[in-house]
This record gives C-alpha cells, sequence and structure tokens, in this order.
C-alpha cells in the first residue's frame, strides 16, 4: 500500500510498559514519519527493545496509545502485523539451514511457490553480498553475514514499517558499512525503518530523525542538525602554519573562547569547545574573535573551521540534564 509521505507510520502517546517494578517505557511519545529512517538513540537499559516489541505487537502495552500507519495496537494488532516486519524475530532464521533454504522456506511461509520464493531468495542473497554463502549453514556465519541475512529475511515480502533493533551492534567497522548501505536501499524501495541504536554516529548517518531516549521517555527529538543545535555550541578547529606557536595560540582561544582547548595529535591542530552546554553563544561570533585576537598576536593560521558539536556531546549533554533534572538540582529550562 503506498502511503503519503506526510502521514505517520508510528504515533504513540503516553505509552507505558512496566516488568514488576521496572517501567522499561515510561511515557513514550513518538512521531515517525513514513518513508524515512527514524532513529531511536539510547543507552543499554534505555527502553528501546521494550518499545519495538510494543510496536511490533510481540509485548502487550500497560498503558497509554499507539498508532501503526493508523491501526489502533491494541484493536487492529492483525492490521498492524500485515504492515511491519523485525528483524531476528518475526523472520527467524534457522542456524542448520543454508542462506536459500532459510529464505525459501520464508517465502513459502509467505505464500510465495516455490520457482517465486527461489528466485526473491536468490536476488536478496545476491543484494547482500551472500551468493557465495548461500549453499553455507547459517551457523557457519559470520556475525556481519548473519545481521545481513536477518535483514534479508525480514525484507523478504517488503514490509511498510521494518524494526532494526541495534542491527550493528558488535560488528566490525566494514561489515557495519554494509548494513547501513543495506538500510538505506531498504529505505530507497519506500520502506519506512525504525532503527534502535547506541551508536551516535550510526543514528547521524542514517535516521532523518532522532528520539534520544533515556528511562523510557523521549528527552530530546529531532533531525541530527536540530538535536546538535540545541545544545548551543560549536567546536572551533584550527591548523596554524608554525607549531612552535602553538602554546601561544592555545593560551590566546582559552582567553577569548573562555573554555579549555585540547591539543591534537598533529602538532600544528588545535580544537576548542565554544561556550557550555545549554549556553546560548553565538558561536560565528566568537570565532571570528578568537581569530583576530591569534592575527593580533602574529599567529599564522593556515585553516580554521567550525563546526557543530558531535552527537556524543549532545548525548552526554541531555542525559546529564536529566539527571540533574531528576535529582532537582538544575531547574528545567
Ligand atoms: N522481560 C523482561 N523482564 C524484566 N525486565 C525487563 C524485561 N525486558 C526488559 N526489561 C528491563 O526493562 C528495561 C528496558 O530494557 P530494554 O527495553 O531491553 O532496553 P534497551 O533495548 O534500550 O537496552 C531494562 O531495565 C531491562 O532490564
Ligand atoms: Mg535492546
Amino acid at each position: 500500500m503506498a502511503v503519503n509521505s506526510t502521514s505517520l507510520a508510528v504515533e504513540t502517546s503516553g505509552l507505558v510498559k512496566t516488568f514488576g517494578k521496572t517501567r522499561a517505557v515510561d511515557g513514550l511519545d513518538l512521531a515517525v514519519p513514513a518513508g524515512t529512517v527514524y532513529g531511536l538513540l539510547g543507552p543499554n537499559g534505555a527502553g528501546k527493545t521494550t518499545a519495538v516489541r510494543m510496536l511490533a505487537t510481540l509485548l502487550r502495552p500497560d498503558g497509554g496509545q499507539a498508532r501503526v500507519f493508523g491501526h489502533d495496537l491494541r484493536t487492529e494488532a492483525d492490521a498492524v502485523r500485515t504492515r511491519v516486519s523485525l528483524t531476528g524475530q518475526f523472520a527467524s532464521v534457522d542456524e542448520d539451514l543454508t542462506g536459500t533454504e532459510n529464505l525459501v522456506l520464508l517465502g513459502r511461509l509467505l505464500g510465495y511457490r516455490r520457482p517465486v520464493a527461489r528466485e526473491r531468495a536468490a536476488q536478496l542473497l545476491a543484494a547482500f553480498g551472500l551468493t557465495e554463502a548461500a549453499d553455507r549453514q547459517v551457523k557457519k556465519y559470520s556475525g556481519g553475514m548473519r545481521r545481513r541475512i536477518d535483514i534479508a529475511a525480514s525484507i523478504l515480502n517488503t514490509p511498510d514499517l521494518l524494526f532494526l533493533d541495534e542491527p550493528t551492534t558488535g560488528l566490525d567497522p566494514r561489515s557495519r558499512n554494509q548494513v547501513w548501505e543495506i538500510i538505506r536501499a531498504v529505505v530507497a524501495q519506500g520502506t519506512t525503518v525504525l532503527l534502535t541504536t547506541q551508536y551516535l554516529d550510526e543514528a547521524d548517518q542514517l535516521a532523518g530523525r532522532i528520539a534520544v531516549i533515556d528511562e523510557g521517555r523521549v528527552i530530546a527529538e529531532g533531525t541530527p542538525g536540530q538535536l546538535k543545535s540545541s545544545i548551543g555550541a560549536g567546536t572551533v578547529h584550527l591548523r596554524l602554519r608554525d607549531a612552535a606557536q602553538r602554546p601561544e595560540a592555545e593560551r590566546l582561544l582559552a582567553k577569548v573562547l573562555d573554555t579549555t582547548v585540547q591539543p591534537e595529535a598533529d602538532p600544528v591542530a588545535l580544537t576548542a569547545r565554544v561556550g557550555g552546554s545549554g549556553a546560548a553563544v553565538d558561536a560565528a561570533a566568537a570565532g571570528s574573535r578568537a581569530l583576530a585576537e591569534l592575527a593580533g598576536a602574529g599567529i599564522v593560521v593556515d585553516e580554521f573551521s567550525l563546526g557543530q558539536p558531535s552527537l556524543d556531546e549532545v548525548f552526554l549533554a541531555l542525559t546529564d540534564k536529566a539527571a540533574k533534572a531528576a535529582t532537582g538540582t538544575e531547574v528545567a529550562a
């Protein structure tokens, strides 16, 4: 079914799931636009898997509302199920079967005739770089191959919404890149992807929007750029002509920017944060003041750049704020 690009794939309000005394999901509000990668970013134990399992109809919510493509999770669970797929859950791969056998079996379960199932299996194995491993048992696959066959199994019949729960955790950089390419290809086919991750760079690379979750709640939401600018600071990178001038440059920058300056391994490079977290600092103005000061002291700057803070810095600032708000040591802005 074609989905209007402005419609919502997932909409939740006040979603709750408790396990005994643990409020794994504690009032989750989400609005996931269809046709995009949406990142659920949070540390271990934040409630990501629990949220995804509820949305995939594998766990019953204890409170709140949730809709998937407009279908109510409680009253229209069957309709939700026809639209979604979750790696490693609905599409469970049998370790004793080969790649081809797994995909053909799942295709048959989905109602494909054998020749169609075989063709689809061969296509997916080729697309995921698994042709050579097609006739090998899955238990002999590497971690990266295993992750790829899991995703292949979950998109046998192109789902409208694909849940990928930490698809690259534990993978080496090359395998991570391959999985990222697959995720991009899946989205290009029109599938919405709800991606959970602990990796900020992964969310930054793939997601159009990100919800940062901590202790079962959304503590920030927006595009990667919005999240970065929300902490109101930038990062200045400098390369000097002469390494001998670096100590003096460091001292001047620390004074002008009122921050700590980090000398880098490269003997002519320096990095400095502009403003503290949450401070309303005009990073560009601060950067140009710094440049003027260095020029005035006769320090030659070959390269100057002003960048946004990394998502890592955003995450630390946000979780730090959330922790302080919870203990009442900081008044919410
Ligand atoms: N089946 C369960 N029984 C009891 N506690 C659980 C269960 N599943 C998750 N939890 C707890 O709920 C919290 C959130 O877990 P989870 O959703 O797995 O987080 P994440 O996927 O972000 O790491 C954790 O404190 C976890 O220990
Ligand atoms: Mg998890």
